[in-house]
C-alpha cells in the first residue's frame, strides 16, 4: 500500500522564535501515525530552529528551495549541501510560485530534479494549470507535459524516488479548491502516464498529492479517493492545531 503524505508548505512565514513556538504546541498534539509520512516546509531562516523543535519526533524536514551547483559566486542562493546541515530530506521543486512569480523554466527544474535525486534529497515535483487553461479543457495535457519535461531522460529507478503534487494554480491560497472528483481525475491521469511510460511497479508505489486550499474541513474528501494520497498544505498548515488535525485525516472523516 502506497504510504500516506501530508506536507506543509510554509511559503514565507514564520520566524525562528514562531517555528518554536509551532514545535512546541505541535509536540503536545502530535503522535504522527505510523502510515504517514508528514514533513514541514520551512523557510531557511526557520530551518535550524525546525531541525531542533521536530528532534525526537517523526515529522521530516523539507526546504522550499535550492540552486542546483554545489557551491560558487551565486549571490543569494542555497546548496543542497548547506540544507543537509540542517537535516533537509526534502526539497520542493517547480511550486507554481517559483515558476511564475521568480520565472523558473522547466529547463531549471529539471536541473533541480536531477541535483536533488543525485544528492539523496527526495523531491515533491510540483504540477499545475492556471483556470484559464482549466477553462479551455486542457488541465490533464499541459500537466503531462510540465511531468514529461521534469522526467524527460531521467531512468524508471530515478523516476520511483519522485513524488508528484498536483497544485492547479486557482486553487493556490484562494479558498476554492478542487472539487475531490476533479483531483482524482487528475491524478489517475497522471498514474495512467506514469504507467504507460515507467511502468506498473512505479505508477502504483509513487505517492500522488493534492495541493491548493486543504484545510481540516475538507482534508477526509480528498483522502478517501483512490489515487491521491497526500496532501500538500499552506495556509491551513501554519497553525499547529489544524495541521495536526490533517495529519490524523482519518479521525476527521468520522
Ligand atoms: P494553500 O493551501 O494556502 O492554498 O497553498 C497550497 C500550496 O501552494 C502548497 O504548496
Amino acid at each position: 500500500m502506497r504510504k500516506k503524505v501530508i506536507a506543509a508548505n510554509w511559503k514565507m512565514y514564520k520566524t525562528s522564535k514562531e517555528t518554536k513556538e509551532f514545535c512546541q504546541k505541535l509536540s503536545q498534539l502530535l503522535a504522527v501515525p505510523e502510515a504517514v509520512e508528514s514533513i514541514i516546509f520551512a523557510p531557511f531562516t526557520a530551518l535550524a530552529a525546525l531541525k531542533e523543535g521536530l528532534a525526537g519526533t517523526n515529522v521530516a524536514i523539507g526546504a522550499q528551495n535550492f540552486y542546483p551547483q554545489d557551491e560558487g559566486a551565486y549571490t543569494g542562493e542555497i546548496s543542497l549541501n548547506m540544507l543537509k546541515e540542517f537535516g533537509v530530506s526534502y526539497v520542493l521543486i517547480g511550486h507554481s510560485e517559483r515558476r511564475g512569480i521568480f520565472g523558473e523554466s522547466d529547463e531549471l527544474i529539471k536541473e533541480k530534479l536531477r541535483k536533488a535525486l543525485a544528492g539523496g534529497f527526495k523531491p515533491i515535483l510540483c504540477i499545475g494549470e492556471a483556470w484559464e487553461i482549466r477553462e479551455k479543457g486542457e488541465a490533464l495535457a499541459y500537466c503531462l507535459k510540465q511531468l514529461e519535461s521534469a522526467f524527460n531522460d531521467l531512468s524508471a529507478a530515478e523516476v520511483q524516488k519522485v513524488i508528484v503534487a498536483y497544485e492547479p494554480i486557482w486553487a493556490i491560497g484562494s479558498g476554492k479548491s478542487a472539487t475531490a472528483e476533479d483531483a482524482e481525475e487528475m491524478l489517475k491521469g497522471i498514474r495512467q502516464y506514469l504507467n504507460n511510460n515507467f511502468g506498473a511497479e512505479i505508477a502504483n508505489e509513487m505517492p500522488l498529492l493534492y495541493g491548493g486550499s486543504v484545510k481540516p474541513e475538507n482534508i477526509a474528501q480528498f483522502m478517501q479517493k483512490e489515487n491521491i494520497d497526500g496532501a500538500l498544505i499552506g495556509g491551513a498548515s501554519l497553525k499547529a492545531e489544524s495541521f495536526s488535525q490533517m495529519i490524523r485525516f482519518r479521525e476527521m472523516q468520522k
